[in-house]
Formats: structure tokens, C-alpha cells, sequence
């Protein structure tokens, strides 16, 4: 008989979860404790923009005209429970309040709500990124409450799955990695994600602590790549040069590759920002803290290009904010996505603001999460409404709207054609012929 999933928690890993499973053919059953995402989810609609994503659920939520009928959601744990074969826990974990490691509660809670409930033989999988060790500990306690006792096994398979491109990373993955102590796990596992091995994705078994190490510095070697390039923009900038044509020249060295290396105004978002922390504090608990101070670093690099960014619109308008308007183009911490948390485009827009600047945010998705969490902000409803007098414009997350910009028909309504790119995404000749003066962070001014 085929395996039967759940899947707990329902936002952006576990919605993309869920309805993956559907379309690989399992017969689904998603948790959440609020009910309101529920009756989101059963109208086929998703908390969060994602490309490609409402599509997938409509194609099998049950009720839909068409629809597989193999994916339904509850709220009842009892339901889950009695229903399952495998238990993917998909709840996140956020930066704790005021410390950089990561609030395991939500993963407690669904690992203590669920394994009182387990009667019967069943595997749990958690997918949260984790403090690594916690699958361990975590496996003891599921033993412990569980009925069933020692038939209830826990694997960790962390989530890879990039913002913007959740379908495609979750149906297609570039690797499966799994964690597992012994077991069943591996076989059940491998049952679950028979297809796309066979479409040709690599699958990686590994023990506990590697498998929650993966995904912590994966994320780590990207934050540094990141950092990197940045760093490199810094010194370009120092010395003359220009970070774009840089990034281009070393990408052809395939060791180095050409992805991660856009220089701007940094990295952001729920995931590597938090986890790099995250990362750092339980390397300490652990006593390997030095190996990871450079971790550090690349925060600080991180953080520092926000504080350039501004810097450089200070000084486009002349050394005050008072008394300037400042259009910004883009609010999310990256295109294809409504995602606000931790964005460095809002993240400047307000420093600009609380320094006395008057601040006009446009983004295609993002202005409702934006308008939430930065209220004082001014927002426009349109690119060419938000630089409608600015004195600069910036460009701080490069949506593909942002790129097809006339910037003749833009000229027209600004105070000043003055362009600052943070993402070194626009085409300098482009925007020069139009008549601004175009700059971007690593590049020489014109
Ligand atoms: C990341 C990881 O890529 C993914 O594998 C993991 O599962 C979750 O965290 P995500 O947060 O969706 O995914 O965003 P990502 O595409 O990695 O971008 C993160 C940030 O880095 C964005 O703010 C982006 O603008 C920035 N970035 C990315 C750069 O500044 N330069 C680059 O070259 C690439």
C-alpha cells in the first residue's frame, strides 16, 4: 500500500511540501494550528506569493473542479496522527528574541503534540533547519512519549528550497539529504522520494549531526560568497575598479562558479541571515566557536553595505536628507517573492526615513507586508508614481519589472534623473543615455 505523508506546518516549507507530495502521488494530510491558513489553504489560495505555487495546490487540493483530491488539511492532531505513515515537520525556527540561536519551540511543541498520539509504526522527518544535535535529542523524546514506543523513528531531511523558485526546488531538488540513525527511515524515505531520484537527483544518507550540519553550512557558503563579493566591491570601490566585470572574470574559473557572486547591497531574508547566527551560537555551546568566527565577518560585511548604501544617498543629495525625496524601487529581500523579513531594501528605506528623508517605496508583491511591518513609510502604487519628484531614485531589489523601466518616461517626472543601483542589475548605458547619472555600488561613476 502507498505510503500515506502529513506534513505539519503549513507555511512557506510546508504548503511547497505538501503540495509536492500530492504531485508525486501520495495521498497528503497538512497541519496547522491556525485555522485561518487552513481555509486559505482549502480555497487554494497560499499565505505568501510564490511563483507557480497555488497552481500545485490547486491541482490536488480536494473540493477543486479537476483536482487529485489528494491533498486535504485539518487542525486536528488526532487526525494526523491516525493517518500518517510518515510525519514530515515542516514549523520554522526564527531568531530568538534579543540572541542569535534559533527558538526551537514550534518544533518541540509538534514533536510533543504529535508522539503521545502514535499508536502504530510511523516515521517522523523533520525538515526545519535545526541547532545541530537536536535530531538526536529529539528522537529520544519522540521514543519516550510515543505509545508505540521504538516502532516511531525520527530522520532529519533538511529543505534546500529557494524563495521565488519553492515548486521547482521541492519537485526537482539538487540533491535529498537525510539523516538517520538505524531503522527503517532510509527505506521509507527512499520510497518517498523514488521519483525524483529517478529523474536523476543525488541522495545523500547520511548520521544525524551531518545531515543538520549540511544545511547550516550550506547557507553559510553562500552567506560567505556573498560577503565575498561584497567584500571585493568594497575595495573596488577603494581602488577604481568595478566588482561586476571582477565577479564575471573569476566565475569562468569553474572552482569559483559564476552563481552568488552579484554584488549590491547584501543578503537577507528568514533564512541565511538567522541561520548564520544561529549557527555561531551553537557552535560556542559546543566549544568549536573559533572555527566559525569568520562567520562573523561575513555578517558584519552583510550589514555594512546597508550602511553604505545610505551613505551613498547621502551624498547624492548633496550631504542631508532633510528636505530631499528618495524613490525606492523594491521592498522584499528578493525579486519573485513578498517576503519582507529582513530585507536589506527595506532596511535602508527606513534608515533613510528616520534620518529625516521622505521615503516612497514601490515593489511589485511586497507592498502589503512592507506597509506592515514599516507603517511610517510613504508607498506609491507604481514605479512611476514612487520617483514622481524624487531627488534620487534607488534600486534595491531587481525584479524583472524594474529592468523593462523606460527610463526616458521616468526622467520626465523626477526631480533629478539620479539613479543609485543596489543591485547591480540595471544596464548603466541604458539609464546614462536616458539621461541620468547612474551609479552602483563597486563600479566606477561614469
Ligand atoms: C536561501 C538558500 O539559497 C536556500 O537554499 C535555503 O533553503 C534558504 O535560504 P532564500 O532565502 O530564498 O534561500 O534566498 P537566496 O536566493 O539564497 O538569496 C538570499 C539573499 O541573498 C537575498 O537577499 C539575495 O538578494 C541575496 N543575494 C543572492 C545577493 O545579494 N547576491 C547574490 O549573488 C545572491
Amino acid at each position: 500500500m502507498a505510503l500515506k505523508i502529513t506534513v505539519i506546518g503549513t507555511g512557506y516549507l510546508g504548503a511547497t511540501h505538501a503540495a509536492a507530495m500530492a504531485e508525486l502521488g501520495f495521498e497528503v494530510l497538512g497541519l496547522d494550528i491556525d485555522p485561518a491558513k487552513i481555509a486559505m489553504l482549502e480555497r487554494g489560495e497560499t499565505p505568501m506569493y510564490e511563483p507557480g505555487l497555488e497552481e500545485l495546490l490547486r491541482a490536488h487540493v480536494a473540493g477543486f473542479e479537476g483536482a487529485s483530491g489528494r491533498l486535504r488539511f485539518t487542525t486536528s492532531w488526532e487526525e494526523l496522527a491516525d493517518f500518517g505513515d510518515v510525519h514530515f515537520v515542516c514549523v520554522n525556527t526564527p531568531q530568538k528574541h534579543g540572541e542569535y540561536a534559533c527558538d526551537m519551540s514550534y518544533v518541540e511543541s509538534a514533536v510533543e503534540s504529535l508522539a503521545p498520539l502514535l499508536r502504530r509504526p510511523a516515521l517522523v522527518v523533520g525538515k526545519s533547519t535545526v541547532p545541530v544535535g537536536s535530531a538526536a535529542r529529539l528522537a529520544k523524546r519522540l521514543v519516550q512519549l510515543a505509545p508505540a514506543g521504538e516502532d516511531v523513528e525520527l530522520a532529519w531531511n533538511p529543505e534546500f528550497l529557494r524563495e521565488g523558485f519553492a515548486v521547482q526546488d521541492t519537485l526537482h531538488p539538487d540533491r535529498i539529504v537525510i539523516g538517520v540513525d538505524g531503522g527503517r527511515a532510509e527505506e521509507l524515505l527512499r520510497e518517498v522520494y523514488a521519483k525524483p531520484v529517478a529523474e536523476g537527483s543525488p541522495f545523500v544518507v547520511a548520521d544525524f549531526p551531518t545531515a543538520e550540519l549540511v544545511k547550516t553550512s550550506a547557507n553559510s557558503f553562500l552567506a560567505t560568497k556573498i560577503s565575498f563579493i561584497n567584500a571585493m566591491a568594497e575595495v573596488c570601490e577603494a581602488a577604481g575598479g568595478d566588482v561586476v566585470k571582477l565577479a564575471e572574470a573569476i566565475g569562468h574559473d569553474e572552482r569559483i562558479g559564476k552563481k552568488f557572486l552579484r554584488a549590491g547591497i547584501g543578503f537577507g531574508g528568514g533564512c541565511l541571515p538567522k541561520d548564520i547566527r544561529a549557527f555561531m551560537a551553537r557552535a560556542g555551546e559546543l566549544g568549536a566557536d573559533q572555527a566559525l568566527t569568520f562567520l562573523r565577518e561575513v555578517d558584519s560585511i552583510n550589514m555594512r553595505r546597508r550602511g553604505h548604501m545610505v551613505e551613498l544617498t547621502r551624498e547624492a543629495v548633496g550631504g542631508s536628507f532633510l528636505g530631499t525625496r528618495v524613490a525606492v524601487l523594491g521592498a522584499t529581500f528578493k525579486p519573485d517573492s513578498d517576503d519582507v523579513r529582513d530585507s536589506p531594501a527595506l532596511n535602508v528605506a527606513g534608515q533613510i526615513h528616520l534620518q529625516g528623508g521622505q521615503v516612497t517605496v514601490y515593489d511589485p508583491k511586497g507592498m502589503e507586508n512592507a506597509r506592515r511591518v514599516f507603517p511610517t513609510l510613504g508607498y506609491a502604487d507604481s514605479a512611476l508614481e514612487a520617483v514622481r519628484g524624487a531627488d534620487v531614485v534607488l534600486h534595491l531589489t531587481e525584479w524583472r519589472e524594474f529592468r523593462e523601466l523606460d527610463p526616458a518616461a521616468l526622467a520626465e517626472v523626477v526631480a533629478t534623473p539620479r539613479i543609485l543601483d543596489g543591485r547591480n542589475a540595471l544596464d548603466p548605458e541604458l539609464w546614462r543615455k536616458a539621461g541620468w547619472t547612474y551609479r552602483a555600488l563597486g563600479r566606477p561613476q561614469a
